[in-house]
């Protein structure tokens, strides 16, 4: 499913976020960028020791809940790695949607500082961290389209989704953003 937000796209598709040839990949990480599974898990095994190498050296106090850091991105397709840590779901109310705003956010103007036309992100904190799908896909969608309609770039957003269950929460929120009839495919 696409949709064009101001002049740019954003697309969602199901698959694996380390076979996408972006400029930037956007890994699932946590504050000590210390890896783990998930996202990191796939990101750190096929991108190789490079990535994490260059983050514990760059980064070695490593990066704040709803924040992120950019690396190199070893043998994937993509160009960088952007190492976002999305917050921890503790019922709502712990300050998690901003959090999860803020490193959308802080991903894209990375991105658009080392000049990325295209950024791939997986469901930030919708797996080890528990974030219910629904409620993340809003944040995310609500969070990229309102960069977009303020700083027209980078040309494509895409979110890679892991399974059909996280595939229709994200359609459901982008239809609900743009209108039905916005939202192609
Ligand atoms: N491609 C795309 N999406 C994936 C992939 C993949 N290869 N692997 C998992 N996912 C999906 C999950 O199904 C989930 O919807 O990405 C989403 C995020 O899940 P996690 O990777 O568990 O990320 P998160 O919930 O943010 O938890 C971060 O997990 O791996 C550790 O070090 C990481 O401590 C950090 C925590």
């Amino acid at each position: 499913m696409q949709a064009v937000i101001a002049g740019q796209t954003v697309e969602l598709v199901q698959g694996d976020i380390t076979e996408q040839e972006v400029d930037a990949i956007v890994n699932a990480a946590n504050s000590r960028l210390a890896g783990g599974g998930g996202v990191d898990g796939a990101i750190h095994r096929r991108g190789g020791p490079a990535i994490m190498q260059e983050t514990a050296r760059r980064y070695p106090q490593g990066c704040s809940t709803g924040s992120a850091v950019i690396s190199g991105a070893g043998n994937l397709r993509a160009r960088y790695v952007i190492h976002a840590v999305g917050p921890f779901w503790a019922g709502g109310d712990q300050g998690e949607a901003e959090a999860l705003a803020g490193c959308y956010r802080c991903s894209l103007e990375l991105a658009v500082e080392h000049g990325c036309a295209s950024v791939a992100f997986p469901a930030i904190s919708t797996g080890a961290y528990g974030y219910p799908l629904d409620a993340a896909a809003e944040v995310a969608l609500a969070t990229v389209c309102e960069f977009l309609e303020r700083h027209r770039r980078p040309a494509l957003v895409r979110f890679v989704l892991f399974g059909s269950d996280a595939y229709q929460a994200f359609a459901r929120a982008l239809r609900r953003r743009v209108g039905e009839g916005q939202a192609q495919g």
